[in-house]
């Protein structure tokens, strides 16, 4: 392998885009000169390059997202019969019914489905693959459903999440925004319509449906909360796309969780920031400064639990822990929890010479308030980054 390959995830793992490959070595930590050279390269070598930096990208590039709805909610309901806004608690016998989650395989959703299975929910997982499914839930009990099995599955149910996305953690090209794109608007299209279809007794009472927070767009200043307006980039036309999809539904109170970088130990941005930490190369990309508007992963299957469950939840919520952080403090204080430093930064040119248009959703970011759950009493477990990094670095 080139030199060059392995100076260049290293450089830009210093965001905690870290690259996967402990082979990276730590001479080539301190090397910009690598970095550089690597930059005027083409081809199969870079495009690997590029795939293994962006791969290590933080969730910021699952969160853009698109311009607001929060009043579309309504608007873009069908006016017909709505099922009143009705708790799922419970009932006086213990049953609380079926949930149906698609997506459920990933990160997010193997930890929901987990929580309420132990909240004595049945579940069904809607899934490309009962074979994935089987093995992520071995030796749990639940229902498994494939695409030709979904709208039978969703008869009955008493609450449905939809948690499907193609990773956009990926180098981009049009061919792969197409399909950022379509795997979250088609299949949420799909649930709705599988909804829909259903006789009024037969559908859920609540639809949880993902949404992300580039909705808003990016900014080092503003401060966004659930009715601030959507953004003009890509990722955000992508969420207002995404969320007008689910307001097709109609009858399910509907939820849309504009989701943060979610964290914990084994997936999503932080699976792939510790090994590079743990190899003395964590830093942020670009200035350090662009907000990191995370949340722990346990709290954000709560806020779905709770979404699914409380009536008052309607709409927009931001699935975001109150304390953001800059991308800075974020490598701070995981060297902290780690015990290792945190690394200069990557210089932008290089980020943007990797990933190009796909460079702003990693060198900015946006400060995102989960207003609405925190006005509905929602307490956070973990509502500070020092100490979501410490248990899940303990975990
Ligand atoms: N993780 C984050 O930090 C974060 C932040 C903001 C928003 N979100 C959003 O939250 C949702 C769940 O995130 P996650 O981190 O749990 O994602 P994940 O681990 O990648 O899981 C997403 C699931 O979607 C299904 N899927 C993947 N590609 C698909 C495609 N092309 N067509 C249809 N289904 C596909 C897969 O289920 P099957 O293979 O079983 O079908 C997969 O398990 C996503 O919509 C994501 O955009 C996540």
């Amino acid at each position: 392998m080139a030199a060059t390959s392995r100076l260049l995830p290293v450089e830009l793992s210093k965001a905690g885009f870290i690259t996967s490959k402990p082979e990276c070595c730590p001479q080539a930590l301190n090397s910009a000169v690598g970095l550089r050279r690597l930059l005027p390269s083409h081809s199969v070598q870079q495009q690997k390059v590029a795939n293994n930096v962006a791969g290590c990208l933080p969730t910021s590039f699952w969160g853009k997202q698109l311009p607001g709805e929060r009043k579309q909610v309504q608007v873009g309901r069908a006016p017909a019969p709505r099922l009143q806004a009705v708790s799922i608690r419970a009932s006086s016998d213990g049953d609380k019914g079926t949930i149906a989650v698609a997506g459920g395989t990933g990160f997010i959703g193997s930890k929901l489905v987990e929580k309420l299975l132990n909240e004595g929910y049945k579940v069904k997982v809607l899934t490309r693959s009962a074979d994935k499914a089987k093995s992520v839930f071995s030796g749990k009990s639940i229902e498994i459903a494939e695409p030709h099995q979904w709208n039978q599955a969703l008869a009955g149910t008493t609450g449905v999440v939809n948690l499907v996305g193609t990773p956009i953690a990926t180098r981009w090209n049009e061919e792969v925004k197409a399909d950022i794109k379509a795997s979250r608007i088609k299949t949420t299209k799909r649930l709705v319509d599988a909804i829909n279809a259903l006789p009024q007794n037969q559908r859920p009472k609540a639809f949880v449906s993902s949404s992300a927070l580039g909705y808003y767009g990016i900014s080092d200043t503003a401060r966004f909360v659930e009715d601030s307006p959507s953004g003009n980039d890509y990722l955000a036309q992508v969420c207002r796309e995404w969320e007008a999809a689910a307001k097709g539904v109609n009858g399910p109170r509907l939820v849309l969780v504009r989701t943060g970088i979610v964290l914990d130990k084994d997936g999503g941005a932080l699976a792939k920031m510790i090994p590079l930490f743990q190899l003395f190369a964590g830093g942020p990309l670009g200035s350090g400064r662009q907000w990191f508007s995370w949340v722990h992963r346990d709290d954000l299957a709560n806020l779905i639990i709770e979404a699914l469950e409380n009536p008052k939840y309607e709409g927009p919520v931001n699935g975001t822990a109150p304390n953001p952080v800059t991308l800075g403090e974020m490598c701070d204080k995981l060297g902290q929890a780690l015990g290792r430093p945190s690394w200069l930064p990557v210089p932008e040119f290089a980020v943007r010479s990797l990933l190009g248009e796909g460079a702003s959703t990693v060198l900015e970011g946006q400060r995102v308030l989960p207003k609405k759950a925190q006005d509905l009493g929602f307490t956070f477990k973990y509502p500070e980054i020092s100490g979501a990094l410490r248990a899940i670095v303990a975990s």
